[in-house]
Formats: structure tokens, sequence, C-alpha cells
């Protein structure tokens, strides 16, 4: 049988040092015989010696070990701690090794955070919907009652139920386009294309808005079309929904430039990447909005993007469909001066 007092100091710490979780060793008199590095990492100290209790304060878990050091075969609890910027959330497993008492910590944090993004995700989706649909009964309510013989009226709600059911419409596609993303996600796309003639059919289609909206487009490609492993499709996508953004949010600055270059020409690229940006010249976006903007439905002025009949679901789709890629993303801006969106492609 395994007995701990055979094993010499050396090789007991080398048996909780070999566990691949936090875990410390504590004895009869409370005190901690061992605490194993993952186990410091976490509590940030070297607890040899020292009570238990300065080491793990939280009553659940004193219990859970008070229990097992008065004879219970076994105890769990639940510890709930903050590392950094991170929640976290640890199984605390407690059992006996003859008089001392062994703890062992498994993280559960990435499961929670995942439980809690989906209640989140469903919240957001929720009230995305909401939203339209309050304006739909508004104005069937009003079309059935006030506005009911008012025919100039009712053709003005309609355009505005109209708009309320495509924005609802857009959203859902939109939803179904990311679930489908994550399917294929770890499915590396296999054709060869041409990410020249995407930038052309994704500038080309945008050319009319862009007119509505007086802002010139630019774009300058190599004379060599440049090829790379990519899903045409999904990549016409990715730079509708920049170039689109660039229109939307920066239509200020009056002009959109849009650049393909392979990794040779830019220093900052990999030799075997190639580099798509799209740049404006408004407003701009506070840097601590950027590194939220691919989150889904992250809106700097949600107002703003709703009435342009935004969903805050587009660089959310960029982003999975880059990963998809092996790509990057690279966001940067300056308030008042316009953003700068590089894609990063392996060739
Ligand atoms: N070029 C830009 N300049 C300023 N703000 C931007 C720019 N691009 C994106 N943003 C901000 O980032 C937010 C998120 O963009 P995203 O494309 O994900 O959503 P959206 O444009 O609101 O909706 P959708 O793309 O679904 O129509 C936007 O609402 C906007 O606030
Ligand atoms: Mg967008």
């Amino acid at each position: 049988m395994f007995e701990l007092s055979y094993l010499t100091t050396t090789k007991q710490n080398a048996f909780l040092e070999a566990i691949p979780l936090p875990a410390v060793l504590i004895g009869a008199d409370q005190r901690i015989i061992h605490a194993n590095k993952a186990f410091s990492e976490i509590f940030a100290a070297d607890y040899a010696g020292r009570h238990f209790v300065s080491a793990i304060r939280q009553p659940a878990v004193i219990e859970a070990v008070e229990q097992v050091l008065t004879g219970a075969a076994t105890a769990t609890a639940t510890y709930a701690g903050r590392e950094g910027s991170r929640d976290t959330v640890y199984d605390v497993f407690v059992r006996p090794i003859e008089t001392d008492v062994l703890v062992t910590l498994i993280d559960r944090s990435e499961a929670e955070a995942v439980g809690r993004m989906r209640s989140d995700f469903i919240a957001n989706v929720s009230h995305e919907l909401r939203t339209p649909l309050t304006a739909l009964m508004g104005f069937i309510e009003t079309l059935g009652g006030a506005a009911r013989n008012d025919a100039k009226a009712r053709d003005r709600f309609l355009g505005i139920m109209a708009q309320e059911a495509g924005r609802m419409t857009r959203l859902v596609d939109e939803l179904l386009t990311l679930s489908r993303l994550e399917g294929v996600a770890r499915r590396r796309p296999t054709e060869k294309i041409s990410l020249t003639s995407v930038l052309r059919s994704a500038t080309d289609a945008l050319t009319p808005i862009a007119q509505k909206a007086q802002v010139s487009l630019h774009l300058v490609c190599p004379t060599e079309p440049v090829m790379v492993v990519g899903d045409a499709a999904q990549l016409q996508q990715v730079f509708t929904n920049l170039i689109e953004n660039a229109l939307k949010y920066g239509d200020k600055g009056g002009r959109v430039d849009i650049s393909l270059s392979d990794g040779l020409a830019h220093d900052q690229t990999p030799a075997d990447a190639v580099v798509v940006q799209v740049r404006d010249y408004g407003d701009g976006i506070a840097a601590h909005h950027i590194p939220r903007l691919t989150e889904r439905f992250y809106r700097v002025d949600s107002h703003r993007s709703r009435a342009l009949g935004g969903t805050g679901l587009g660089l959310a789709i960029v982003k999975h469909i880059i990963n998809r890629h092996r790509g990057r993303l690279k966001i940067e801006s300056t308030l008042g001066q316009g953003t700068t969106i590089s894609v990063l492609l392996p060739e």
C-alpha cells in the first residue's frame, strides 16, 4: 500500500510537483507541508510551514479541509477567485492521505466563461430582435387604427416596416453565417484564388453606395494577380464588411483607400504573407474600443450603427473568416484622423 510516511520529503514533494494540477499537502496540524508550483503560481506565495488558511481564505474550502482533517473520507468545494483581469473558478477536491490532507484544484474557468458567453449571447440576440419587432407591432397597430385611411402615412409606415423586417432578416442571416463558420473553423480552405479579383468585385459592388455617400473609393493592386489559398466568397464577405464600415463610419473623410500588397512590399509583414489594407479618413475609433470590436454585437455607437442598419456582427464574422484562413486582423485608428484595418493572409 502507498504510505506517504515511507516517502522521503524530496520524493513526496516530487510527487506533488508531478501532479498536473495545483495541489497542496496539509498536515494534521493544519500547516502546509508543501504546495506545488502550479498552486504557488495561482496563490502567488510559498506557503510551506504556514497555516493553510493563510493560502486559501474561502470559507467553503476551509470547511472542506477541516472535514477531511477530522475524519471525512472526501470533501469538495468551489473556489472562485480572480487572476489578473480574469475571473476564475476551481473545483476543489480534498482527500486524506494518512493523517495529512491533499487538496487539488481543477480549473473550470473556461467552461464558466463559455456558459456566461452563451447567456449573454442569447440576451443580445433577443434584444436585437425585440427592437425591430416592437417597432413593427407599433406600426401594425397604427395602420389598423388611427392611420387606416391615411394613404400617405400608410406608405411611410410600410417603408419603415420593410426596413425593420429587413434588419431582422439580416440579423438572422448573419447569425446563421456565424454558426456555419464555427462548423468549418478548423477546416482550412484549399483552393488557390485571386485576391485581386476578390477585392475588385467587393469594391465594384460597393461603388454605388460610395457614390451615394459622396466618398471616393480607391483600389490599388499589383499588376500581376495576387494568389492566396482561400475561400473567395468568404474573403469577399470580409472585404465587403470592411469597406462598408469605412463608408458608413468614415464617410466624413470623403475617401476610402484599399490596397493590396505582397509581403515583400511591406515592412511588418512576413515575406510569405499578403496584406490588404482598408483605410478611411473619418472620425476614428477610441483606443479602448479597439480590442472589443470583433466581439459579437459590440458597437462603438449603437444608435449610429442601428440607424445605418448595422447589427454589430460584421467584424465578428470577419474575424472568424480570417482565423479560418490562418490570417491576422489588425485595427489601427487615430481619433479625428481615421482608421486603417489590415488583413494579413498567408500566401
Ligand atoms: N472604419 C470604422 N470607423 C469607425 N468605427 C468603425 C469602423 N469600423 C467599425 N467601426 C465600429 O465598430 C463597430 C462594429 O463593426 P461591425 O462591422 O462589427 O458592426 P456594424 O457595422 O455595426 O454591423 P454590420 O457589420 O453587421 O452591419 C461599428 O458599429 C462601429 O461602431
Ligand atoms: Mg459592419
